[in-house]
Formats: structure tokens, C-alpha cells, sequence
């Protein structure tokens, strides 16, 4: 007899073995709310993620304003002759100083001109229409210009002419033009043909399939990808470059709004950090600017959360502060971005959203003040920054860091003094060995629920920590951060963001690893990590429920549950990061009756070292099913493979 039942519960079981545990879900106990901001995404430019990367422009220093103004540029002349094409300063003009003067000598097409090598190349699609566009003033005489695609062996593979140029006022040309090739790694020439004098400046180059068809905007893949992830929030600019090298270098958001030839370029700080990733041709062009992230934010269903520079730089670098008294402009700078996305047409900064386009607020309700700044000099600017905020704006929650880590001397004395200011969010970093995020399921159990809620803002697994010379988007990296993310989520009374940093970078141009989502010029890929994110942010759900019994490491098992009240489901995401398939078994009460199939979402590979790539984009990414569920005892069988990840998504009637 015994023997019997054994063989009908094997068989019932599926695969011949035995349930090891037994768990209980409760689901009429539903717990804390989850706050629909619980999974973000953090933007940084870095790793060519804005300019070179999602802003769509294809010209490399399109305005001359890199440090080295042909930099990116290939002059093209049949006969030389000295200072025929000269770039030019005008001290009036600060934020956009330079241009480039050409002395035309009846030249014709292919005499004299310029090559744009791209970023990493251009991108060119078969078929696809490019805008071109150019500002000019015909000083002298007239001019024609002529613009063409090259593919990689240098051939036309599109081209269009202007007509005679003329008019000593500067405007702008606009031409389109087609590629015949798809080409990944092709350059734009320009020749200038005419008698004359001719000025130009902002010569620019976009594809037309971009992100809602915008003209200027931004690439179309990567703004999907994001908002497939359907985040809770995007956290901008960064990042370091909120800091800046020194302060001079710091990012400053109102030079980053209106016409796109006043925005002051600089260069961007991770052109210089990495002596093994130089990468001089690294500038902010701010094409992506304020306006593009709060309108990123809107399209893609996310609360905007910017970063300012709370008045000192990046403190692993040059480390500049602003003396407290001169602290005043910073502050103002972010009262005036609290009214620049929120306040009415008649407020000084409302007006220039407006202006730009966009009427109704964009409903900021989080600001961060510094980024990964720490000491004593953080808290006391941090502090004048929260009274002013406050006193004006009482409804927005400030973001404050608590440094570079998880732990040590730096991270006691900020929790410490911004529990004791009473901030309304702490943002933590931690980027972390696979073991320590493993370990670490539980860090959140013990914080004071009544103390600021935590934003773990920055963070992300690092396999280098296991060996090797880089961090790698492997398996092993991404089925760890799956197993601290159930301990995020078990905690998301207290935790209320998260987000996984950084979040792109280009294969040619990257200066940090790991990165959540590589592309090259025409492709892109989700790492494992992407996966992982994407699997909790698309499973939110609306309260948290509980397992009986904790589970958060015991034999290799890390899981968190959620009651979804839109979909009346309870969502399971469960890892095993052991070596071996496990059964366990879920007893569901608190419902009267539950969906005959479970639909079950999983990625799993034995081999931990296993990447996605361009050739292979989805070869670790989750497999969709359906899993029978015992109905009449309201049992689900957790049948999990080794080194897998799960989500279950269960329907209670
Ligand atoms: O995400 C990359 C960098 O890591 C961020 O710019 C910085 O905040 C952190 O040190």
C-alpha cells in the first residue's frame, strides 16, 4: 500500500522524484503595497550610451567643439591649399564657439570636402531615408553642398545635392537621402562646391526610423527595449557625470534645454577615467538633454527621477567643492528644475518646457541631490539643499546618497546622519561579487521600517571578482542578481526602487562592464541581467505575499511571492542556484479555487559562463509554458532545474 501511494505522488510529481519541502502561501493575507516605482532603470552616458549610443545622431563633433576640432573629421581637398577650410571662435557666442569657414575656388563635387567617420562608424539601413541637415551663411559668392553615404569599402551608397546656396544670415538646409546598402560600419561625406566664402556648423546626419519617428531623436531598438521592461522609473543622468570630474565638468541641466546648437558641449568624464578604456572622442553633446529624459520618462510609463550635483565633484577625482556660501546657484538649480517640469506656462522655467512643447507638467515627484558624493561636506550641502526643497516644495521626496557602498566607515556615518535628517530616500550602490549578492538576500530584513525608504539605485553582479580581467554579462552574474532580487522584493515595504547599473553599452566604445544592454551600430541584445530585471518588472505585482517559511539561501534556494490585484494571481519567482533539479511543493490557501494551469516563465542553462550576443541575442532568455496545477488540493509543484530561474504566475478565482 505504502508503496503505492509513493509510486502515484512520483507520478503525479512528473519527473520520478519527491517533493523535498513543502511551502504555504496564504492568499487572502495580502501584505505591504509594492510601489509601482519598485523596478527602474538608471541612464548614464557612459559606454557611448547617449551620444554614439541612443541619440540617434550619426556625426561625430557635428559643431567642431571637440577639444580637437577635426577630430572625427577627414579633410578631403584635390589640391591643398592652406587655411582653405578653417575653424573659426566666436567669443559671442559661448555655447557654441566654434565653426568651420571654407574659401571656395569654383571647386566642384568630390574637389574639396569632409568625411564623417561616425562614432564607431554609421549605421546605415537598406532602403532607409536619412535626414541631413546643416547650418550655413554664404558669406561671399555661392555654394552648393553635396552629401553622400559610404559604405565600407568607401563606395557612394546614397547621395543628394542642395541647391545654390546663398544669404549672409546663418540657417538651416535640410535634405534627405537614401542608403542603398545596409552597411554597419559606414561615413558620411560632404563636398562643397561653389566660389565664395561659405561658413557651416552642426552638420548633422539621423536616421528617420527613430523612437516615435521623431525628427532628432532617438534610436528606435533601444527605446523598445526599455520600455518592454515597462520600468517603474528612470533614473538620469547618471551616474558620475552628475558629478563631473571637477565642477566645471559637472553636468548642469540648464545648458542641456533649448536649441540643440546652444547647448554647450563638454567633454564627458568617462573620456578620461579608465587608462585601459581611454576614449578621447567621448563628449556630451546634450542632443539627449533634460527635455529628452523627461519626455523618455513619459513615453515609456516611467516617473522621471533626475540626479543633480549637490555642489562637489566626483570625489574619486579632482573632488571640488563649492564653498557652502557660494552653494546658492546648485540649490536654485534645483528649485528651478522642480518648476521647469512641473510649473504652469506663466513660471520662468514652465515657460521654457512650453516652449518646447510640452504644456502639461511632467509630474516630478522625485529629486536626487548628488550622486555617489560622501563625508561630512555631502550631509552639510545635502541639508541646505533639503531645506530649501522642502520649504518650497514639500510633496517631493528627496533622493540622497549614501555613497559608493554597501558597508564601511563612509556608508555607517551617511545611513547614520540621513536616518537622523529624516531624508525622505536613501539611494545605496552596490555593485558586488556573485557570492555577496547571494549572501546578502536577507540585508533588507532588518532595516527600520519606519526610517527612510531605500533606493538601491546602483547596482549589478561582478563576475571579475571570480577572475578574468572584466566583468562578463554571464549566466552566473545574472542568476545571482535573480536571487537578490527576491530578497529585494520580500523587502519592497521598505524597498521602494531599484535599478541595475549601467544600463547600455556600445561593443566598440564601452569603458565599463557589465552593462545591462549591449548594441552595436545597427544591433542590439538583452544580456542575461536584462532578462532577469525585465522578468520582475513585467511580474510586479501590487502586494507583497509570504511564504511560511523564509526562503533565502537554504540548499540554494532564494524566492519571494506577490499578489497581483489587477490580474487576481499570485506570481512566484523562485531561484535555484544549486547544481542539482529540485521539487518543491506549494500548498495555496486563502482561495476557493485556483487556475488549472500555472503559467510559468523560466531561464535556465547549465553552463554558468553563457552569454547572449548579437549572433545569438536570446540564448540565455526566458522560455514561456504552462505547468498543471492541482486544483483539488490547491498544490503547485515547483519543479526547478539547477542553476534556473523562474516566475509562476498562478490565478485565483
Ligand atoms: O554605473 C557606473 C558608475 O558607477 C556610475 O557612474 C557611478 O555612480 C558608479 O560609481
Amino acid at each position: 500500500m505504502k508503496k503505492k501511494i509513493l509510486i502515484l505522488a512520483a507520478l503525479w510529481l512528473g519527473q520520478g522524484a519527491f517533493a523535498q519541502k513543502t511551502f504555504t502561501i496564504d492568499a487572502s493575507k495580502k501584505g505591504a503595497e509594492i510601489a509601482p516605482t519598485m523596478w527602474g532603470i538608471f541612464f548614464e552616458d557612459i559606454n557611448l550610451g547617449a551620444d554614439g549610443g541612443i541619440y540617434a545622431e550619426l556625426v561625430k563633433n557635428r559643431s567642431f567643439e571637440f577639444f580637437k576640432p577635426w577630430m572625427g573629421w577627414e579633410r578631403k581637398h584635390k589640391t591643398f591649399i592652406e587655411g582653405q577650410m578653417q575653424i573659426k571662435n566666436r567669443p559671442d557666442k559661448p555655447s557654441n564657439p566654434r565653426y568651420l569657414s571654407i574659401q571656395l575656388n569654383n571647386e566642384k563635387k568630390g574637389e574639396l570636402g569632409l568625411v564623417n567617420e561616425g562614432f564607431r562608424g554609421m549605421g546605415l539601413k537598406k532602403g532607409l531615408t536619412y535626414d541631413f541637415s546643416i547650418l550655413y551663411r554664404v558669406k561671399k559668392g555661392n555654394a552648393q553642398v553635396h552629401v553622400e553615404l559610404l559604405n565600407d569599402k568607401k563606395e557612394v551608397v546614397g547621395q543628394v545635392s542642395s541647391r545654390s546656396l546663398s544669404g549672409s544670415e546663418w540657417q538651416k538646409l535640410e535634405m534627405n537621402l537614401v542608403s542603398a546598402e545596409t552597411v554597419l560600419k559606414g561615413k558620411m561625406a560632404i563636398w562643397f562646391s561653389g566660389e565664395g566664402e561659405l561658413d557651416v556648423d552642426m552638420i548633422s546626419l539621423f536616421p528617420t526610423d527613430t523612437w516615435k519617428g521623431r525628427k532628432g531623436g532617438m534610436r528606435a531598438d533601444m527605446v523598445q527595449m526599455l520600455a518592454d521592461m515597462k520600468p517603474g522609473f528612470i533614473r538620469f543622468p547618471g551616474g558620475c557625470i552628475v558629478e563631473g570630474f571637477d565642477l566645471d565638468n559637472r553636468y548642469q541641466w540648464k545648458k542641456t534645454i533649448g536649441p540643440l546648437e546652444e547647448r554647450q558641449l563638454i567633454m564627458n568624464r568617462w573620456n578620461i577615467e579608465f587608462a585601459h578604456r581611454p576614449t578621447p572622442d567621448y563628449f556630451q553633446t546634450f542632443g539627449l538633454g533634460f527635455f529628452e529624459y523627461f519626455q523618455l520618462a513619459e513615453d515609456i510609463g516611467a516617473e522621471p527621477l533626475p540626479i543633480l550635483n549637490c555642489g562637489m565633484a566626483c570625489q574619486f577625482n579632482s573632488g571640488e567643492l563649492v564653498a557652502l556660501e557660494d552653494l546658492d546657484p546648485y540649490v536654485q538649480d534645483a528649485l528651478d528644475l522642480i518648476e521647469f517640469a512641473n510649473g504652469d506656462a506663466n513660471s520662468t522655467w514652465g515657460k521654457e518646457r512650453v516652449k518646447m512643447g510640452h504644456p502639461e507638467p511632467f509630474n516630478l515627484k522625485f529629486i536626487g541631490v548628488g550622486n555617489e558624493n560622501w563625508g561630512p561636506q555631502y550631509i552639510e550641502r545635502l541639508e541646505i539643499f533639503k531645506k530649501a526643497i522642502k520649504e518650497k516644495y514639500p510633496e517631493i521626496q528627496i533622493v540622497a546618497s549614501s555613497g559608493t557602498s554597501t558597508e564601511g566607515d563612509r556608508f555607517e556615518l551617511l545611513d547614520k546622519e540621513l536616518r537622523k535628517m529624516n531624508i525622505d530616500i536613501i539611494d545605496e550602490h552596490a555593485y558586488k561579487s556573485p557570492s555577496w549578492l547571494y549572501e546578502n538576500t536577507s540585508r533588507y530584513d532588518s532595516y527600520d521600517r519606519k526610517g527612510p525608504q531605500i533606493f538601491v539605485g546602483e547596482w549589478a553582479s561582478h563576475t571579475k571578482n571570480k577572475g578574468g580581467d572584466i566583468n562578463v554579462n554571464n549566466w552566473l552574474a545574472a542568476l545571482s542578481e535573480s536571487a537578490f532580487m527576491t530578497g529585494l522584493e520580500r523587502n519592497a515595504d521598505i524597498v521602494r526602487l531599484t535599478s541595475y547599473a549601467p544600463l547600455f553599452a556600445h561593443e566598440d566604445g564601452w569603458q565599463w562592464t557589465p552593462d545591462l544592454i549591449w548594441v552595436d551600430n545597427l544591433n542590439i541584445y538583452g544580456t542575461p541581467s536584462y532578462y532577469v530585471q525585465k522578468q520582475f518588472s513585467t511580474n510586479r505585482g501590487t502586494h507583497l505575499l509570504q511564504f511560511d517559511q523564509k526562503i533565502s539561501g537554504q540548499d540554494s534556494l532564494y524566492a519571494s511571492t506577490v499578489w497581483d490585484e489587477q490580474t487576481k494571481e499570485i506570481i512566484i519567482k523562485v531561484t535555484n542556484a544549486g547544481s542539482s533539479a529540485v521539487q518543491h511543493e506549494v500548498n495555496i490557501l486563502g482561495a476557493k479555487k485556483i487556475g488549472e494551469k500555472a503559467k510559468l516563465s523560466r531561464m535556465f542553462t547549465d553552463d554558468l559562463e553563457a552569454m547572449n550576443s548579437v549572433k545569438e541575442a536570446e540564448k540565455v532568455a526566458p522560455v514561456a509554458s504552462e505547468v498543471a496545477v492541482d486544483t483539488k488540493r490547491k498544490k503547485l509543484i515547483l519543479s526547478l532545474p539547477a542553476r534556473s530561474f523562474s516566475v509562476y504566475r498562478i490565478s485565483v478565482k
